[in-house]
């Protein structure tokens, strides 16, 4: 969503400005813009639609100076539009602003008579709000003080008042805010990645913090008011992490670094000297839980999905998902013998955060899997493990997921072993299988390469179904999330024994019908299904591996085989096609497969 950036430097900022928001890209926005200080004035720029406007502006009309504020707005309040892009400014003060701000027709009837609001957007309630008090108390740091008391939602801002020259102001409640430093000055931004080209070290700010930075101080105040440190970290993001390389998109990219990412999450769960899987840097108390209750958002809820059959399988946890957006609004029951367990690529997903919030305030055993490092959701947990996917850039989820996938695995076993339900030799077995994975994982990306015919053949379609039982089922969901958040064709994923009793209406002449299956114990069942979508005139993608005994004359449209695998690596590698599948879908339509529409990458809003 949003994204903000704050730089006082000892060099002119512009060009930095935009190639930080230029890394903000990857969040999700529809419009852009930024404000520096030049010739005692503050100037903006700003424009609807992609960062490339904004830099055609800047050419036409350049403004340059040595500290400035930039945007990426994903709207909310207000269309997306030059008059509701950031910065909000007023004759004293200009402002950027990351949240939602749930009072904000409150404020505005207080005070629309002194104020005249250009914008339909919650967040130049923040400038009339500054305005205001900075008047009343002609103290910069209360009037931000003042202002951030007034809001009720969640904020990260930057903001430069007119006659503070070299200085910019952030604070944050709810919302992500990282400061740096580094050899060009001093940095706020929404994230490390919004950093990495110009910030040597970093801290995250805490809720409630405000920061003065200049270009070689900076001064970080508490809640309290209070003068606080916060620790600084080391940190560079290689030019590699946060750039396609090679590869048209990220999100190619991405799927192509699976094998490293997988390889990477799953070292910290190997015991080398056993050659077993464990961790015992994780102090949960396995043999006390009795049940896991995994909460997610999207891509990773579907994750969640495939560890309730892992959890169950493996340690014989009664296990149960939820929808986090939906979690806390059912007043659930907190259990003391029960692992909450939150899955978040990004670690600032609003509702994980919110349910992961109301799981602490009823002293639940809290475990979160995130792939950012120091996010907001790793930093409320109580236990947390960090998947090694990398900066996922892509908004549609690909490496965090097969990490998250392979995590959730790892811990599945450690607790059936700690229960002593997992031999020691049956944990080796799992582990060796296990460490195959980054190879099986490169194997089924080159053989899904022959997947971009079938793509082409799905331009056109109505809409495109997925099935699968078993852990397909909850892959036939992810595959129909992926296909439609990239290509913009309807689809849907249902398990495969359920068509029977509703969707099989659906089917008609040439529809296409992409079908999971495994060989194994549901093999059987689910050819049963799909001969019943075939006699229906249901066209079918079938996913299956080289021994399955499915040939190519039995009225499918085409078989697609993947290596044989040991059955707890299975959905691992079935996510391989499904990936390809929707991004050669659309890359052949033309979508801007690593932005699409309407989407963000980071969901800091309920
Ligand atoms: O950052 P999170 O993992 O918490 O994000 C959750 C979802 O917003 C995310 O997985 C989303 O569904 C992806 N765009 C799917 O590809």
């Amino acid at each position: 969503m949003c994204g903000i950036i704050g730089i006082s430097s000892n060099q002119p900022v512009s060009s930095d400005l935009i190639n930080s928001l230029s890394k903000l890209e990857y969040r999700g926005y529809d419009s852009a813009g930024l404000a520096v200080f030049s010739d005692g004035n503050i100037i903006e720029r700003k424009t609807q639609g992609k960062l490339n406007n904004l830099i055609q502006r800047l050419k036409n009309d350049p403004i340059d100076g040595h500290v400035g504020i930039g945007h990426t707005r994903w709207a909310t309040h207000g269309i997306p539009s030059e008059k509701n892009a950031h910065p909000h400014s007023s004759s004293l003060v200009s402002v950027v602003h990351n949240g939602i701000i749930e009072n904000a027709e409150e404020i505005k009837k207080d005070i629309k008579s002194d104020y005249n609001f250009l914008s339909d957007t919650d967040s130049e309630v923040i400038t009339a709000l500054l305005t205001q008090n900075l008047n009343k108390e002609n103290d910069y740091y209360k009037a931000v003080s003042l202002t951030v008391q007034r809001l009720e939602g969640s904020y990260a801002l930057a903001i430069m008042f007119k006659d503070l020259k070299d200085t910019i102001i952030g604070a944050k409640k709810g919302s992500p805010l990282v400061v740096g430093r580094g050899e060009k000055g001093s940095f706020v931004g929404s994230d490390t990645i919004a950093l990495s080209s110009v910030a040597t070290e970093v801290c995250y700010l805490e809720d409630g913090d405000i920061v003065i930075v200049d270009n070689h101080n900076i001064k970080i105040f508490d809640q309290q008011e209070k003068s606080v440190n916060r620790d600084y970290v080391n940190f560079s993001i290689s030019q590699d992490d946060t750039s396609k390389g090679t590869f048209n998109h990220f999100m190619e990219k991405e799927i192509h670094e699976q094998p490293r990412s997988v390889g990477d999450t799953l070292r910290q769960f190997i015991d080398y000297d056993n050659s077993i899987i464990s961790n015992p840097d994780l102090k949960i108390n396995w043999q006390k839980v009795n049940k896991v209750h995994l909460i997610a958002c999207g891509t990773a809820y579907y994750s969640c999905m495939i560890a309730k059959y892992f959890f169950e399988q493996q340690s014989k946890v009664p296990s149960e998902c939820d929808m986090a957006s939906e979690f806390r609004y059912r007043d659930p029951i907190i259990s003391k013998d029960t692992l909450y367990v939150f899955v978040s690529q990004s670690g600032e997903t609003a509702d994980t955060l919110a349910a992961l919030n109301y799981c602490n305030k009823h002293n639940a055993e809290t475990l979160s899997i995130v792939n950012v490092v120091n996010s907001s959701i790793a930093r409320e947990s109580k236990h947390i493990i960090y998947t090694k996917a990398g900066p996922e850039i892509g908004v549609a989820s690909t490496k965090a997921f097969t990490a998250q996938v392979i995590t959730l695995l790892s811990l599945s076993i450690i607790c059936g072993s700690s229960k002593d339900l997992i031999s020691n030799n049956q944990n080796q077995i799992m582990c060796k299988s296990m460490l195959t994975s980054p190879k099986i994982i490169e194997e089924a990306i080159q053989r899904s390469y022959a997947l971009k015919d079938a793509a082409k053949e799905l331009i056109g379609s109505k809409g495109v179904m997925y099935l699968g039982r078993g852990t397909a089922f909850p892959l036939a969901l992810e595959g129909a999330l992926k296909f439609k958040e990239i290509s913009y064709i309807h689809a849907e994923g249902y398990p495969a024994g359920e068509m029977k009793h509703g969707p099989l209406a659906l089917i008609e002449k040439g529809l296409p019908v992409v079908c999971i299956v495994p060989s194994g114990p549901l093999f059987h069942k689910t050819i049963s299904n799909i001969q019943e979508v075939i006699a229906r005139g249901g066209k079918i993608l079938m996913i299956t591996d080289d021994s399955s005994l499915q040939s190519e004359s039995e009225n499918i449209w085409k078989i697609f085989r993947l290596p044989d695998v040991d059955p707890i690596l299975e959905t691992l590698i079935y996510t391989i096609p499904i990936q390809m599948l929707a991004y050669y879908t659309a890359v052949e339509l033309g979508n801007d497969v690593d932005q699409p529409r309407n989407l963000a990458k980071s969901v800091t809003v309920e």
